[in-house]
């Protein structure tokens, strides 16, 4: 058993599945402006120390709201089922998440970011910094090649 302690929650525009559903509402320019806060639980706020010089973080966190995992997934706009492996699917076996966002600052326990692509509430489990190590060269976007989402 691996139990895990959320640090923090998302604080986001996106109160429901259906206010971020890609079929109701296309953004074109995908979420890289939306605007969100993570608050992180004052217990775990020291560890925020140092954080004010990183541009871009990675936020860690749990798809509270999604239903059972599955090992397949039909992505927004695909015909096909793909393996969940090769999807960001929020139904998976263990449902975690990852989105890099951009930090704007800090107040106290909260960190003002924008690239958020969570709902409402939503726990978060980590948060590390993201830099150009993390750049890949050669990527190959597989059956995404084609997607309308993943341009
Ligand atoms: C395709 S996932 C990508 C999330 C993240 N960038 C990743 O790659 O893990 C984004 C979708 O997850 C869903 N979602 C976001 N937060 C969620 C939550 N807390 N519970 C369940 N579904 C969530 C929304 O429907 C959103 O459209």
């Amino acid at each position: 058993m691996i139990r895990f302690r959320p640090i923090g929650i998302v604080h986001s525009p996106f109160k429901t599945r259906d206010d971020i559903d890609p079929r109701r509402n296309r953004r074109p320019r995908g979420f890289a402006d939306v605007r969100g806060e993570i608050e992180i639980d004052p217990a775990y706020a020291p560890g925020l120390k140092d954080i004010a010089g990183l541009s871009h973080l990675i936020i860690i966190f749990v798809f509270h709201k999604a239903g059972p995992g599955h090992l397949f997934a039909r992505p927004p706009f695909e015909r096909r089922r793909r393996g969940v492996f090769s999807t960001r699917s929020p139904r998976r076996p263990n449902p975690i998440g990852m989105t890099v966002v951009r930090l704007h600052g800090r107040r106290g326990n909260i960190l003002k970011v924008s690239g958020i692509d969570m709902l409402e509430g939503t726990p978060v489990l980590d948060i590390k910094p993201y830099t150009s190590r993390d750049r890949k060269r050669g990527v190959q976007r597989g059956w995404m090649q084609r997607s309308v989402l993943n341009r």
